[in-house]
């Protein structure tokens, strides 16, 4: 799409990408690099490196790499273009784009102002005005007393037709656009919520983006004996897509980081009820079962994910999804023990303590979902414990990994007082035919090829882009006989930047190059280079470029190409160069070497 090439390399030369990715990660200079646990997947030692002066990073562990744009795609899920403005925002540059793409930004932007005016005319009929009463009453009836209603930023739609929309004279397509309000029957624009409290939802960068609004307990039925929804939501707009969206993490975002957990509940006011109980790591799905967009978002930011539902609505979670997302994205999932037919909301105003303790003691969504089952189970007859048995090893037979599997096995066969070895037949057969047989594509991995590089080359490509003025035009691409590693030096030596060329490779399929040259640049150089060390690669290029064309010659002349005379003039001469690289006339050599090699490439 349409930002210009100029624009994106502004972009990343505005952006210091050390200080972009620790608002993540906690990096320390190491050397010329800097080096942290990885972002993008779990690790006790760092091997994540970052080149601050090219923009680049790497993982030596998983092989992640990118610059600052694929850095921000990755941990907020943003395509190219937004990646690109996002990044430009926060360095305060203006993109020009094309008119389509222009546009559509424009209409995100008219949205975003409209729903940030929205929630704060809410919030200011819910803190001042006198229709608000009986909202404000049942808020403190729940223990939310105004300084926490301002935190979350809680608002009050009156029951009038049209209050907002008039108020905050918004035009038919933002009322349309952000779900607002729209137009009825008579053609007269009118509010989307009304008589109900509001609950905003934010982006995780703070951004208004949509509303939750919940009717007062006690609202009678209309005459038709109509009874309203709990609750009415924003629909899907252009600035809030439900399943990308986690209530709360703006606020839980600096808690989630520091202590490693995300606690998951099912709604706002749980939400606000951890938040309370001390808990300030909650977030809450949009009116959505927790999907694969959610881990992706929640894995950037924690390990540890702790649903805290109510007991009955966590063992109706697809455990086989939950398990494919948690080796996916190499997060652990725990269940809250939550006393039955209670929420967070409902335990924290009883006992705030007793929250904080559910969380803490949060058992894995397999061993949640065995234990109900166990418990369920009626222990005193032999019929009961062979039907209990059955039904944990149905429970155990949908986790991918035997050996999780065997060592849950051992409980079950503990409590039902079975025995293991007529157990294990049996988990094995459901195994094998799962009852539930949903999968999902696991990670792709991308394949690397196993051949080594040759060393020499890859030093040529470490002293070029770590020193490219020491370096100056010491290499040229006809050293390289490695095709890779060429192809990379033609890129650098193009103009370009690394993540330009990288960019560029990957456009022309090169994955490889793109691969090698990612992990350069953020190469941790572990001593200290000179000139010598690059008369010495060049020397080592030379050799072996020279060889090349040697046996190139030689296929020549048994080809009848080249008559012996020549071929062995030729030969002689080239083979004294090259013993000359190591002699006081090395400079010489070097400088007849490079002519010849470059005549022999131009013919
Ligand atoms: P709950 O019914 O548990 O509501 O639905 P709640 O948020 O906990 O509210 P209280 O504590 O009972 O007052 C959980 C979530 O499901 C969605 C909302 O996101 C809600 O927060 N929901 C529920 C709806 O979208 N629509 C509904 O009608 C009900
Ligand atoms: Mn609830």
């Amino acid at each position: 799409m349409a930002i210009s090439e100029a624009e994106i390399a502004q972009v990343r030369s505005a952006t210091d990408i050390v200080a972009l990715i620790t608002e993540y990660v906690a990096l320390k200079k190491s050397g010329r690099r800097w080096q942290g646990l990885c972002p993008f997947h779990a690790e006790k030692s760092p091997s994540f490196s970052v080149n601050a002066e090219e923009g680049r990073y790497y993982c030596f562990g998983c092989r992640v790499s990118g610059d600052q744009i694929t850095f921000v795609r990755e941990m907020q899920h943003l395509d190219f273009v937004d990646a690109v403005r996002l990044l430009a925002d926060r360095a305060g540059i203006e993109l020009h784009e094309d008119d389509a793409s222009g546009a559509a930004r424009k209409e995100r932007q008219e949205f975003l102002a409209a729903m940030e005016r929205a929630v704060t005319w809410y919030h200011e009929r819910l803190l001042n005005s006198p229709d608000a009463r009986p909202a404000r009453d049942y808020l403190r009836s729940r223990g939310i007393a105004g300084e926490v209603a301002r935190q979350f930023r809680l608002g009050w739609a009156p029951d009038e037709w049209d209050a907002l929309t008039t108020s905050l004279k918004l035009s038919e397509p933002v009322l349309e656009g952000t779900g607002l309000g729209f137009v009825n029957k008579r053609g007269r624009r009118q509010d989307s919520l009304r008589a109900r409290l509001i609950f905003p939802i934010f982006d995780s960068a703070g951004r208004a983006i949509a509303v939750g609004g919940r009717v007062l307990p006690g609202v009678a039925p209309t005459p038709d004996g109509f009874r309203p929804a709990k609750y009415k939501n924003s629909p899907e707009t252009p600035i809030y897509s439900k399943r990308r969206t986690l209530y709360g993490l703006n606020w839980a975002k600096d808690d989630i980081i520091k202590s490693g957990e995300i606690i998951v509940c099912e709604g706002y006011t749980d939400v606000i009820a951890c938040f309370q109980a001390g808990l300030a790591r909650a977030v809450a799905t949009c009116g959505t079962a927790l999907g694969e967009d959610h881990f992706r978002i929640m894995r950037n930011f924690a390990q540890r994910i702790v649903l805290a539902y109510d007991a009955d609505a966590a063992g109706q979670s697809a455990a086989a999804s939950v398990y494919q997302w948690e080796r996916q994205h190499e997060v652990d999932v725990f269940v809250a023990k939550l006393p039955r037919g209670s929420d967070p909301a409902e335990l924290a105003q009883r006992d705030p303590s007793a929250l904080a303790s559910a969380i803490g003691s949060a058992v894995p969504f397999l061993q949640f979902r065995l234990d109900r089952v166990l418990g369920a189970a009626n222990l005193a007859t032999a019929e009961g414990r062979a039907r209990g048995a059955e039904e944990a090893l149905r429970v155990l037979a949908e986790h991918p990994s035997d050996l999780v599997r065997d060592q849950y096995l051992l409980q079950v066969a503990d409590a039902l007082r079975l025995d293991l070895a007529a157990l294990r037949p049996r988990v094995a057969e459901l195994t094998r035919n799962p009852p539930t047989s949903r999968t999902m594509t696991p990670r792709a991995v991308t394949p690397r090829s196993t051949a080594p590089l040759p060393r020499p080359g890859l030093e040529a490509l470490r002293l070029t882009v770590h020193f490219p003025h020491d370096v100056g035009d010491r290499f040229i691409a006809e050293y390289f006989v490695n095709e890779v590693q060429r192809e990379i030096f033609r890129g650098l030596t193009g103009g370009r930047g690394v993540s330009e060329v990288v960019d560029q490779l990957r456009r022309q399929g090169d994955e490889d190059a793109a691969d090698v040259l990612s992990e350069l640049a953020v190469d941790a150089l572990d001593r200290d280079y000179t000139l010598d060390d690059v008369t010495a690669v060049v020397a080592q290029l030379l050799r072996s470029a020279v060889a090349e064309q040697l046996r190139g010659i030689e296929r020549e002349l048994r080809a009848g190409a080249l008559t012996p005379g020549v071929a062995m003039a030729t030969i002689t001469d080239v083979k004294e160069r090259l013993a000359q690289l190591d002699s006081p006339q090395a400079s010489a050599a070097e400088a007849d070497l490079r002519a010849w090699l470059l005549e022999r490439a131009a013919t």
